[in-house]
C-alpha cells in the first residue's frame, strides 16, 4: 500500500511544519510540500490536524498472572485499545514468577503477543531470581533482541529481588550493554507496615497508601541508585509517583549515575483522594506506587517539562471492579494492584497537559514517542517522522470533544478510572507501518500484523 498524509501540520520532539508525508510500504519515503498522489495511492486529508510520530508506551502488562489473577486485556483487546489511543508500540513487562525459568517465560510471553497484536511490540524481560541458570538465559535473550531488563524492588516473595540478585542484574546487564528498569519501592517497609494497618483492622482501599507512603519509594530509588552507582549499570526507574522519589532520582544523576526516569499518566491527574472513595469505590485506583497527594502533581508535570522526567508511560495493569477488584474486599493488600489506561494516555496528555499549558506538544511527543524509542534501542525506527522511519503516524485532531467511557472504551476491562472525563482532541487516523490501524475512535487494523522489535543494547 502506499499512503499520501496531506497538509497536515507534523510535529516532532524539535520540528513544527505544514508537509505532506509519502509512505511506500512499510517506510516514510519523502516529506515535502505539494507532494502529488501516485496512481493508486491512498490520501489522507489532514488540514487543520496534526501529524505526531506514533506514540510508545514503555510500561504496559497484558499477560500478567498476579497477586492470584490475571491481569484482564490480551493482545487481541490491548493492542486494539492501545491502536485506538494512538500508541502503535507496546513495550510489555515479561514478569515470571520466582519459580519460573527466564527464556521460558520470554517464549510464553512472545506466543501472547506473536500472531494476535495489531501492534508492535517488544519487552522488558524480567529478571525475577538470579540463580545458577539466570545468567546463561538473559544472554540467550538478549541475542534474540532484548535490550532492556526489568527488576522489582517490592513484592516481596512474587517478583521482588534481593539484594544479591540485584547486584548480580545490574553487574550483567552493564556487560551486555542492557538498560535495567525498576519498580522501586522498599518491599520489607511495605511488609511490615501491611501487617501493622491489618491488625489495626484498618483494612479499606485508602489505606493502600499508608502501607506505602513516600518516604518507602524514595528508599526504594535511593537504593537502586546505590547500586547503579557501584555497578555503572544503566537504570530507568519505571512509575516514579513523588517529590521524594524524584529528589533521590536527580541526586543520584548528578553525581553521575545513568537514570531515566518514567512517570504515570495516572499520577499526573489523579490523586489519592480517588483511592479513598466510600463504598470500596477506591478500589479502582489502587496501584503501586499509590495515587500521592495532589501537590505532587505540579512537581511532575514540571519535571516533564523541565526534562528532569523523561517518559510518561500507563502502567497498564486492568483488573475488573466487579470480580477482581472484590478479593480484596476484606484486606487492601489483596486488591489487584492497577489502573487501566493503555487508551487513554495520549488523550489525556493532550487535554490536560498540552490544552491547560503545562507542557508543550514537543514535550508530549518526546516523552510519549522519542525519548522512549532512544532510551529502548528503538529509535530512529520508531519514535520519528523522518526519511527511512516506519510509517506509525498519528494524525490527530484538536477540533476533537467528547468524553472518556467505559461503554466506548477498547479495553477489556468493566470500568474507566476516567469516566466521564471530557477530552478536547483524539487520533483521528492511525497507521502502523504504513498501514490504517485506526480511526476516530474505531479500530481499523489488522490483528497478529504486528511485530517483535528486535533491539540491540547500547547502554555500554
Ligand atoms: O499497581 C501496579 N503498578 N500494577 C502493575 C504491576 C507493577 O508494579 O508494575
Ligand atoms: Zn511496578
Ligand atoms: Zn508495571
Amino acid at each position: 500500500m502506499s499512503l499520501l498524509i496531506k497538509n497536515g501540520e507534523i510535529i516532532t520532539a524539535d520540528t513544527r511544519y505544514t508537509a505532506d508525508i509519502y509512505c511506500e510500504g512499510e517506510t516514510i519515503t519523502r516529506i515535502d510540500k505539494n507532494l502529488r498522489a501516485p496512481a493508486g495511492a491512498t490520501v489522507v486529508d489532514a488540514t487543520g490536524k496534526y501529524v505526531f510520530p506514533g506514540f510508545i508506551d514503555p510500561h504496559v502488562h497484558i499477560y500478567l498472572p498476579f497477586m492470584g489473577t490475571f491481569s484482564k486485556d490480551t493482545y487481541v483487546t490491548g493492542s486494539q485499545a492501545a491502536l485506538v489511543g494512538g500508541t502503535t508500540t507496546l513495550i510489555e513487562m515479561c514478569c515470571p514468577a520466582r519459580k519460573d525459568d527466564a527464556l521460558a517465560s520470554f517464549e510464553l510471553w512472545m506466543a501472547q503477543a506473536a500472531g494476535k497484536s495489531a501492534c508492535d511490540f517488544t519487552f522488558h524481560m524480567g529478571v525475577t531470581k538470579f540463580d545458577g541458570t539466570t545468567e546463561a538465559q538473559l544472554r540467550e535473550i538478549v541475542r534474540r533482541g532484548i535490550s532492556s531488563f526489568k527488576i522489582f524492588l517490592a513484592y516481596k516473595g512474587a517478583f521482588g529481588v534481593d539484594d544479591t540478585e540485584l547486584y548480580r542484574t545490574l553487574k550483567l546487564a552493564k556487560e551486555l550493554g542492557v538498560v535495567v528498569a525498576a519498580h522501586c519501592e522498599n518491599e520489607t517497609l511495605v511488609a511490615e507496615r501491611c501487617k501493622e494497618l491489618l491488625a489495626a483492622g484498618r483494612t479499606d482501599p485508602g489505606q493502600h497508601h499508608e502501607s506505602r507512603p513516600p518516604a518507602v519509594e524514595a528508599e526504594g530509588v535511593h537504593h537502586l541508585m546505590t547500586f547503579a552507582e557501584l555497578t555503572g549499570a544503566a537504570t530507568y526507574i519505571v512509575h516514579l509517583s513523588c517529590q521524594e522519589a524524584l529528589d533521590q532520582a536527580i541526586a543520584a544523576r548528578q553525581r553521575g549515575v545513568r537514570v531515566g526516569i518514567e512517570t504515570l499518566i495516572q499520577y499526573l491527574t489523579l490523586d489519592k483522594s480517588y483511592a479513598e472513595k466510600p463504598d470500596f469505590e477506591g478500589a479502582k485506583y489502587v496501584m503501586s506506587p499509590p495515587l500521592r497527594d495532589q501537590r505532587n502533581q505540579s512537581v511532575l508535570w514540571n519535571g516533564i517539562r523541565d526534562g528532569l522526567i523523561n517518559t510518561v508511560a500507563t502502567d497498564h495493569a486492568p483488573f475488573d471492579f466487579e470480580k477482581q477488584k472484590p478479593m480484596g474486599k476484606d484486606d487492601f493488600t489483596k486488591i489487584p494492584n492497577g489502573i487501566p489506561s493503555l487508551e487513554e494516555r495520549i488523550n489525556l496528555l493532550y487535554t490536560y497537559g498540552v490544552k491547560t499549558g503545562k507542557i508543550d506538544l514537543h514535550t508530549m511527543v518526546n516523552a510519549a514517542s522519542t525519548v522512549v524509542a532512544k532510551q529502548f534501542d528503538l529509535f530512529p525506527r520508531k519514535g520519528a517522522i523522518q526519511l527511512g522511519a516506519d510509517a506509525d503516524l498519528v494524525v490527530f485532531d484538536p477540533s476533537y470533544r467528547g468524553k472518556i467511557s467505559v461503554q466506548t472504551q477498547h479495553m477489556n476491562v468493566d470500568y474507566s478510572a476516567f469516566e466521564g472525563w471530557p477530552l478536547e482532541g483524539r487520533a483521528s487516523v492511525v497507521t502502523v507501518r504504513g498501514e490504517f490501524a485506526a480511526r476516530d475512535g474505531k479500530f481499523t487494523g489488522t490483528l497478529g500484523r504486528g511485530q517483535f522489535l528486535q533491539r540491540k543494547p547500547s547502554h555500554f
